[in-house]
């Protein structure tokens, strides 16, 4: 059971905490309440974001609180701060911190540093258990269950910090199936590869789709700044979506670069900017959840 002190990892998450979260984020969606009335949340980004950052402030606002934003440029880190010192400052000047690092694996760490409760806003290529939750929000509402789900993951699974939350999160859910489509150099990490359904490379990204007839299709930035030498790239276009369910959803937690064509933004299907703007009321929920107010 999730203990609210921090939100870092998937791992963290029974199924019923998953249910808990989306239950108080429809009701926030529905009707914003001010549960967080004259408290303090510190965003601190030592890695660019538009949306988590952005939508954690709406949420923290939509919820009655104030907020602090740390980015590197324009700060003592110019200087030569480190960040758990910077981490210790800003979070004694709030209540709750968010933390996006570009490093993996030092959210622990920067928790005790920070000595109030705090939110993984993406660990590297590790883990971004938030987008996790916006996501099982987001399936919830438009396919309606977690439960019994075929799922293909396509691109950067080496890397993608969201698929790696997102798989973690389904495998508490009954009778899923994951399958993954990737480069052959962007595969899944090795602890990971045990959740997969069927695997394939993305040379046969079309007939994978066909043959699975998934209930969603994930996509992901494959993801420059983190490639260490291994290429790969793919394109979802209306010819793709041509072999999919008409109740298949397709999403993708953003930015996209080239990987999903603008021409299948107007198919109902597709569905990333419906997750983007799900990512408020869902950290409302977490926010408010963390912060006892809910
Ligand atoms: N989905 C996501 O994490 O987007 P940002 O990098 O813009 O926060």
């Amino acid at each position: 059971m999730w203990d609210r002190k921090s939100l870092l990892s998937a791992s963290q998450f029974s199924r019923s905490d998953v249910e808990e979260i989306i239950s108080l984020a429809s009701r926030l969606k529905q009707k914003p309440e001010r549960l967080c009335s004259g408290k303090i949340l510190a965003n601190i980004f030592f890695e660019p974001s538009t949306r988590t950052e952005k939508s954690f402030q709406a949420a923290m606002y939509r919820l009655g609180g104030s907020v602090i934003s740390h980015k590197d440029a324009g700060s003592s880190r110019e200087k030569g701060e480190t960040k758990k010192d910077t981490i210790r400052i800003l979070s004694s000047y709030a209540d709750i911190a968010v933390i996006r690092d570009n490093e993996s694996g030092r959210m622990q760490e920067y928790t005790k540093a920070a000595g109030v409760p705090v939110i993984s806003g993406g660990d590297g290529s590790n883990e971004h258990p938030t987008q996790m939750l916006t996501d099982a929000f987001t399936i919830k509402e438009e396919i309606g269950r977690l439960d019994n789900l075929k799922v293909a993951f396509i691109g950067d699974l080496k890397y993608g910090r969201t698929v790696h939350s997102l798989m973690q999160l389904l495998s508490k859910f009954s009778g899923n199936e994951i399958f993954s489509i990737a480069p052959a150099s962007l595969s899944l990490p090795s602890d990971m590869k045990s959740m997969e359904a069927g695997r394939y490379d993305i040379s046969q990204l079309r007939e994978a789709l066909a043959e699975t007839k998934p209930d969603a299709v994930y996509c992901t930035r494959i993801q420059k700044e983190r490639l260490n030498g291994e290429k790969g790239s793919y394109v979802v276009d209306s010819t793709l979506l041509s072999v999919l369910p008409p109740h298949c959803r397709i999403m993708h937690p953003l930015p996209r670069v080239n990987e999903m064509n603008v021409e299948i933004d107007a198919d109902k299907r597709v569905i990333p900017f419906v997750q983007a703007a799900n990512g408020v009321p869902v950290r409302m929920a977490i926010i408010a959840k963390m912060l006892g107010g809910a």
